[in-house]
């Protein structure tokens, strides 16, 4: 486990979704006084929703300077927009709608081409947005991942090649619930962030957390995040006493 890891651990929902909403605000002003901008990437499933909420409401929407905020996903299911498991389609509604972002900084994956167009086709817009040169890796100021019970993250499945990508920024995989084609950022750019936040309900997650945060040497997904210069943060709703000494 990464060395520095930070654990919060809340008994409600409600009470993490406050802690990242808090550490989204915190992050954006300091990246924006510090380069003039702020990237982000947000994960779907239903976790981020009721932090995606509070990021619409003061104190936190005032302060986010959002005339200066891009925002990624980490994952995107390969549907049309208005398919209910679309994770842009679903941020559209209630939270994107809600924001005074700038079209061109909201940045969904293509999830309406073949797969393998829109990894090409995602990758390019990284390259482009980051001005990355001979295979540097973008540098997201945040990402906030969510983790399934089989310890996946973003779309990178146990078991699956995409565990193991050193070059692509983004891939094409196929897995998951709903199981359907996808587009994933890869682990070598989750890694170059400069913070990353798990945001997890431990409900029915417990001995996955448990193990992840161990450092169990497995092949969890969700093990092999950790930022090679920046922050790992684990928010968990849950029980402390159930998660040991997590
Ligand atoms: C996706 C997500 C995925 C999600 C986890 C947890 O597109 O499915 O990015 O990685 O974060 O599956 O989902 P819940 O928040 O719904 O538990």
């Amino acid at each position: 486990m990464h060395p520095a890891v930070i654990i919060i651990i809340k008994r409600t929902a409600f009470q993490i979704a406050m802690q990242a909403a808090e550490l989204f605000a915190e992050t954006a002003v300091e990246a924006v006084k510090k380069s003039g901008q702020f990237s982000v990437a947000v994960s779907g499933g239903d976790t981020p929703r009721l932090f995606f909420h509070l990021l619409t409401k003061n104190p936190f929407h005032s302060r986010i300077p959002w005339e200066k905020t891009d925002i990624f996903w980490v994952d995107e299911r390969c549907v049309p927009v208005n398919h209910p498991a679309s994770n842009f389609g679903t941020a559209r509604v209630g939270f994107l709608d809600l924001l005074p972002l700038p079209k061109q900084r909201i940045h969904p994956m293509p999830g309406e081409l073949m797969p393998e167009q829109g990894a090409q086709v995602y990758e390019k817009e990284l390259i482009c947005f980051f001005e990355l040169k001979n295979g540097n890796l973008p540098a997201f100021d945040l990402i906030f991942l969510g983790m399934g019970k089989d310890g996946h993250t973003a779309s990178i499945f146990p078991g699956q090649p995409s565990l193991d990508e050193k070059n692509k920024l983004v891939l094409p995989v196929m897995g998951g619930e709903p199981n359907v084609d996808r587009l994933t950022l890869t682990l070598p750019v989750l890694n170059n962030a400069g913070k990353v936040v798990f945001i997890v309900t431990a409900l029915s997650k417990e001995r996955t957390i448990r193990k992840v945060l161990a450092g169990d040497p497995c092949d969890l997904p969700a093990v092999k995040v950790n930022p090679v210069h920046g922050e790992l943060i684990w928010m968990i709703t849950g029980d402390p006493a159930l998660l040991g000494d997590a």
